[in-house]
């Protein structure tokens, strides 16, 4: 029989009381202290940390601000460049004397060194990676033990708001000294017909101890409910301090296929035994599915075409930082499916493993980038041995992601200048990065993500399997030099606008911006080097070969405020201080709100879910008598547009047009604007499929609160969104409401966020007070540590209140 042990974590007010498995996970997520700025000595166990800040991880040092108003725009204008120290103790009870403990960061922006007991355990570079270190020969068994962490973004270079800090979770994996390795499990499906797959299941197993073992694994396959369906055995010496692959194939009968519509997951369950007793026992999900790109037709899933309706998204969450809450990034995901998304790109750095678990189990698939490009943006400095750098962060990250059926593709980086012209070695580095990623991954396709259109002609892509490049259709040299290869367009659009904004008239160019610092959502906006949405969508449809689009950007995000960062907003006569803080280019604004184009993207993506967005809106008292364009995104194809029941005509969408704008948009550029109601009805083939209005709305007089889940649970970690609104007494949304709204929070609950999606607003994000801006605001609520109710009540000068409860559990 196993012998259970038992460990207990104390910290200053909790103990841990966990009953072992053979591997146990310790989630180190409550009571640490940190302190920004160097400090000598604290990382030595005797140092007096009781004047330091209590924190609990994920942690973003630097999204509390304050905002720096003549700082950088395109990094957010927040305080995050500079050293931050952390400690945390815990206590290990005697019981895990023989054990193997090992420590594991899933990312720790930037450059940290982990200290045990004062002594200095490891240092990692790349602050978006994962790493782990064995810590078992710097701990106090039966005693107290100190673990410190130094985070330095000093060095840490970026185009967007990075975050500070230990961001994401850290865990202590505890095991017998014969365990799998980390991230040393590799499930793989070499077979895969209608009535029969083959599933290779190879676990890298550790004798750590000092003496040879006889080890024995059983590898199993269990199925999505968990029944056994196949099993083998197999045996090995295993010399001490040595490890080996321990692999079997075996066979799933019938098996029920991983894809979008149907995510199953199966599960791989590998046992280590040692004289005859369970020394290690792990579980890997898998997915049973077939992947390939095609010269001339695009993408394949289980031999069936899946055009890639794709979003970038970086790795913030706005309000939230960079520390990473599960939530958050489910809600993000459960947002951009609604708007018809089936893959995602982790613009551009190593994800948070949990994002790919959900991938997973949502049924979107992941293309896994892991830089944007090679210097100190990936933490890669003029010091750095770039061979021994590489094959460190690549291991990693092909290592711990490589079993997740969501994965398609794997990405090298983005848009790096040198390695696509070949200078400074650019084609050996590239080669290094590819093969790395073959080494431990020879199952899927590799690519690199480009933007040199000239480039092509010095041929890269014979490094790599599929053509990636962004924008303006850049494409076309590669694929005319290489027919035989697919197209992916990595990003797409560009497309840029303020949510609830719109400015008249209608630019004449894509790059017409004005002095107003937002971007007018009528959605014909883009930078020189993009396009607007319908541009992607019809080269698609005239290019079979596309295997799709990854929409720039599903979400907007902290930094890059194109078109007002800093150096634009100084060309237009303006100073630093103008530029805003976080970015024009998501379908949705920052706090998760849909802009026009949400629908835009609906319409077209989910041709079977009727959609009838009407823009602008229609509260427009200075333009009484001026042209104010409506636009109808719909999956219709023709509608009828009618103002205070007098019909402006149909118009219909013309799919043979050169104008992209005309296949899938409907437009009435010439709308005498006087106030009252706006109703659309929308057709498809002849056929009604719905209709919808617009009034214009009467004064704010109340103020209306909507959360997304009135039940969390009461782990410090889970999030529940409030919407706040400001209606009229008709219960319409007000278009133009910008009232400050004072929120007060009561209960086992905390404001862990606040924000409305300007970007140009810098109010904090942490406060108890949100401003509306075009009528919306979101207000986010975590939990503690005890069960209970939360009530957020809001109010603002002359409205009617409103309040929310919800029971943490
Ligand atoms: C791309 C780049 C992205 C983002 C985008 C904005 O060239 O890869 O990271 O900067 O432009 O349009």
């Amino acid at each position: 029989m196993i012998k259970q042990i038992i460990f207990l974590f104390f910290c200053v007010s909790l103990s841990y009381n966990l009953v072992a498995q053979e591997r146990d996970y310790i989630n180190l997520q409550r009571d640490w202290k940190f302190k920004l700025g160097e400090t000598a000595s604290a990382a030595l166990p005797e140092f007096d940390d009781s004047a330091w800040e209590e924190v609990d991880i994920p942690h973003d040092w630097a999204i509390s601000g304050p905002f720096e108003l003549e700082g950088n725009g395109s990094t957010a204008k927040l305080p995050w460049k500079g050293i931050g120290w952390y400690r945390k103790e815990f206590n290990i009870v005697e019981e895990a004397k023989g054990k193997r403990v090992h420590i594991i960061f899933d990312g720790v922006m930037a450059f940290p060194e982990v200290y045990i007991n004062g002594q200095l355990v490891g240092k990692w570079d790349y602050g978006y990676n994962s790493f782990y270190f064995d810590i078992t020969d710097f701990l106090n068994v039966d005693g107290s033990n100190l673990l410190a962490v130094k985070a330095d973004t000093r060095q840490h270079d970026s185009r967007w708001y990075p975050g500070a800090g230990i961001y994401r979770k850290v865990r202590l994996l505890v095991t017998n000294p014969v365990y799998v390795e980390i991230w040393g499990n590799h499930v793989h499906t070499p077979i895969i017909k209608p009535h029969y797959a083959e599933v290779t299941i190879s676990s890298s197993v550790k004798n750590s101890s000092n003496s040879d073992q006889k080890v024995t694994v059983i590898q199993s396959v269990y199925s999505p409910n968990n029944n056994k369906l196949s099993e083998d055995t197999i045996s090995y010496e295993l010399a001490a301090n040595t490890a080996k692959k321990f692999e079997r194939t075996l066979a799933v009968h019938a098996p029920s296929l991983w894809s979008i519509e149907s995510p199953t997951l199966y599960s791989a369950k590998s046992t280590v035994y040692v004289n005859g007793e369970v020394s290690d026992e792990l579980n890997t999900s898998f997915g049973i599915r077939s992947i390939r790109f095609t010269a001339d037709d695009g993408f394949y899933l289980n031999d069936k075409r899946v055009q890639l309706k794709g979003v970038n998204l970086h790795h913030g969450h706005g309000p939230l930082g960079a520390a990473f809450y599960p939530r958050a990034m489910e809600r993000q995901l459960q947002i951009m499916k609604d708007m018809g998304v089936n893959a995602i790109r982790n613009s551009h750095n190593v994800a948070a493993p949990e994002l790919l678990e959900m991938c997973d189990k949502m049924g979107l698939l992941f293309f896994n980038e892991v830089f944007d490009k090679y210097d100190a943006k990936a933490d890669i400095l003029d010091t750095t041995n770039f061979e021994n750098f590489a094959h460190r962060n690549i291991r990693n990250f092909v290592m711990r992601d490589r079993n997740h059926p969501s994965v398609f593709l794997w990405s090298v980086g983005n848009e790096i200048g040198d390695v696509q012209w070949n200078i400074n070695n650019g084609f050996d580095r590239l080669h290094t990065m590819v093969n790395y990623v073959k080494k431990y991954d020879p199952f899927r396709p590799v690519t690199l993500v480009n933007d040199q259109m000239e480039s092509a002609k010095l041929r890269h892509f014979r490094y790599y399997d599929v053509h990636s490049w962004n924008y303006g259709q850049r494409y076309r040299i590669a694929r005319k030099l290489e027919p035989d290869m697919s197209v992916v367009i990595s990003e797409s659009a560009s497309t840029l606008s303020t949510r609830g904004f719109y400015e008249f008239p209608l630019p004449d160019k894509k790059t017409d911006f004005t002095k107003s610092l937002q971007v007018s959502s009528y959605d014909l906006n883009a930078p020189w080097w993009a396009e607007i949405a319908d541009d992607d969508f019809m080269w698609q449809q005239d290019e079979a070969y596309i295997a799709g689009e990854f929409v720039w950007t599903g979400f907007d995000y902290l930094g890059e405020p194109t078109p007002y960062d800093n150096q634009s907003v100084k060309e237009m006569g303006m100073t630093d201080k103008e530029a805003s803080r976080s970015s024009y280019f998501g379908a949705v604004d920052l706090v998760g709100l849909p802009k026009d184009r949400f629908y835009l993207y609906k319409s077209y993506w989910v041709p079977n879910v009727n959609t009838i967005h009407i823009l602008p809106h229609w509260n427009w008292p200075e333009r009484v008598g001026k042209n104010v364009p409506v636009f109808v995104y719909t999956n219709g194809d023709e509608a009828e547009l009618f103002l205070n029941d007098k019909s402006l005509g149909k118009r219909a969408k013309n799919p043979m047009s050169e104008n992209s704008t005309e296949r899938f948009r409907l437009m009435w550029k010439n709308v005498t604007y006087e106030p009252g109601t706006l109703k659309v009805i929308a057709y498809k083939n002849g056929v009604k499929i719905g209709e919808e209005t617009l009034s214009t709305t009467k004064e704010v007089s109340q103020l209306k609160l909507t959360v997304d889940r009135k039940t969390i649970t009461a782990d410090g970690l889970d999030l529940a969104y409030v919407t706040v609104e400001g209606l009229d007494e008709n219960g319409n949304t007000h278009p133009l409401a910008m009232n400050r709204v004072k929120l007060k929070l009561t209960g086992n609950a905390e404001i862990a966020g606040v924000g409305n999606g300007n970007p140009q607003s810098f109010e904090p994000f942490q406060a108890n007070y949100v401003d509306l801006f075009y009528g919306k605001a979101v207000v986010i609520i975590k939990s503690r540590y005890k069960s209970g109710k939360a009530k957020l009540t809001a109010s603002a000068e002359g409205l009617k209140l409103d309040s929310v409860t919800i029971q943490i559990e």
